[in-house]
């Protein structure tokens, strides 16, 4: 796994760790709003967390960190980003999907830490470009990567079934 350790004010973000994979699972299957952050249109199982963790794991181009706030002295999970530096092209990332809990959202954070995000990436693994790819009915994750700065790149037609029909992937991007 790639490392990602990181401060952003009262936040910080550090690597997804098997102790709190429970915590990431309750996450992800919060509302089905967040099926756009793994592509899949029913409840993730315990099996599902733990294999696409086992495959970040073992790879050292990927990174799949939470982003925590201390509260009481106890770390509480906000968020998590996924993503890795490609394999051909170190000066190229990739976030494969982020995701606030939504208690915590439209307060600024998802921009704050993509932001973070990006500079580590470029100062720390000499990243110039970022790609994202999203759900074409995703309008709310459209509009937080454009308000990022990404612009749209293409359109992979028929990608992915989700409550069964057919959706769209889009491919957004932005240099650094
Ligand atoms: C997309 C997501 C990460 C945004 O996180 P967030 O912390 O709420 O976003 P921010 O508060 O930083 O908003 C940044 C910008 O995104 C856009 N945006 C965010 N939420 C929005 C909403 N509900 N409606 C319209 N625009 C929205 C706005 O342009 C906003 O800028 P503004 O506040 O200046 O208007 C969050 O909604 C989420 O986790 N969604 C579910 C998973 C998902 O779709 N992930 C993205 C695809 S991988």
């Amino acid at each position: 796994m790639l490392t990602i350790s990181l401060q952003i004010g009262e936040l910080h973000f550090e690597d997804i760790s098997k102790e709190s994979l429970g915590e990431v699972l309750k996450l992800y299957n919060q509302n089905e709003q967040n099926m756009y952050a793994t592509g899949i249109d029913h409840a993730l199982s315990i099996d599902e967390i733990n294999e696409k963790y086992l495959e970040v794991l073992v790879n050292s181009h990927e990174f799949f960190a939470g982003l925590f706030c201390k509260s009481s002295g106890v770390n509480v999970l906000v968020g998590v980003v996924k993503g890795r530096i490609d394999y051909e092209n170190s000066e190229e990332a990739w976030i494969s999907s982020i995701l606030i809990d939504s208690s915590q959202q439209k307060k600024g954070i998802g921009k704050k830490v993509i932001i973070a995000m990006m500079e580590l990436l470029n100062k720390s693994y000499d990243v110039k470009r970022v790609y994202v790819g999203l759900i074409a009915g995703n309008k709310i994750g459209r509009m937080f990567w454009q308000s990022l700065g990404f612009c749209y790149m293409r359109t992979i037609e028929q990608y992915i079934r989700l409550n069964d029909h057919t959706e769209d992937f889009i491919i957004m991007n932005k240099a650094l």
